[in-house]
């Protein structure tokens, strides 16, 4: 397996500051319905666009019963949530952050999908050995914090069984300028790996995937994003994604939307295949 320099103390004290189940159950005690899969996607989908930009990427990937998809960087587990509600599918969702292991396996309890949804803490260079065990991948909002995703992709395709689809949706610069900081992902550029479509493309091809789509969605990105925004402005929502990036939220999704906003950053979906063998 090869090593990543993600898995540092920097990038756990971006993403776990203590306190991330309590505040969730804080915002659930003041619903008047349990949670569901639909509701939880308010605080559980930790990407540009939520729930919506899930939906688009998983559609692409004609899922159903038979699958089992390994989730790299499952953060709290929305996604694999989504994908074993609307398809059937077995999800086994990967991530370096315990404090988000640790809530996604509880909400996932919460919705009565223990038995479908699992979740793994560690690095995704570090996957358990599970050769050829799946039939399909997904990566959404995690490659910004790869240094090396030549070795997570090739790490990825020796888990998938040959022909499976790996579906990403990373924030990807167009050039060479960077955001300002902090981001949604990264404190400070210390744990922000950005790199280009093309860098993608030839990363996963050296991987032994076939790129069949790269989709640019910054239109529909700017739009799920003033919607997510709106939902962690003091007192709008009990749900929303303050609950997991802290005070400095406002900064941080300013910062984002000023880069999507002047080109920096493209939010992007690739769907790739695996190869033969
Ligand atoms: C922006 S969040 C996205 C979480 C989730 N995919 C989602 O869309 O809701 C990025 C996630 O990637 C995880 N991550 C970062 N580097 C990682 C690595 N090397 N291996 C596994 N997970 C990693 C972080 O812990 C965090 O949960």
């Amino acid at each position: 397996m090869s090593t990543q320099n993600s898995g540092n103390k920097d990038l756990a004290d971006h993403y776990s500051f203590g306190g991330l189940r309590e505040r969730i159950e804080h915002g659930l005690s003041t619903l008047s319905q349990p949670p569901t899969v639909a509701s939880l996607g308010a605080v559980d989908e930790f990407h540009v666009g939520g729930r919506p930009a899930t939906a688009h990427l998983v559609e692409q990937l004609a899922l159903g019963p038979a699958d089992r998809v390994l989730d790299i960087g499952s953060g709290l587990g929305g996604t694999g949530r989504y994908i074993a509600s609307s398809t059937g599918a077995a999800v086994v969702g990967v991530d370096v952050t315990e404090e988000y292991v640790h809530v996604a396996r509880w909400l996932t309890e919460l919705v009565g999908l223990s038995a479908l949804v699992k979740f793994v803490h560690a690095a995704a260079a570090d996957l358990p050995a599970q050769e050829r065990e799946f039939s399909a991948a997904t990566m959404v909002h995690v490659g910004m914090n790869l240094s090396d995703k030549a070795a997570v992709f090739t790490d990825i395709a020796a888990q998938l069984a040959p022909g499976s689809a790996f579906g990403i949706y990373d924030l990807l610069v167009t050039g060479s300028e960077r955001p300002n900081y902090p981001v949604p992902w990264a404190s400070t550029p210390t744990t922000s790996f950005l790199e280009t479509a093309d860098d993608y493309v030839a990363h996963l091809v050296a991987a032994g995937f076939t790129v069949e789509v790269v989709t640019d969605r910054s239109e529909a990105a700017l739009a799920g994003i003033a919607h997510q925004a709106a939902a962690t402005s003091k007192g709008s929502s009990p749900l929303g994604l303050h609950l997991v990036m802290g005070p400095a939220t406002p900064t941080k999704f300013g910062n984002l939307v000023a880069a999507i906003g002047s080109g920096v950053i493209a939010p992007t979906e690739i769907i790739a295949r695996s190869g033969g063998n």
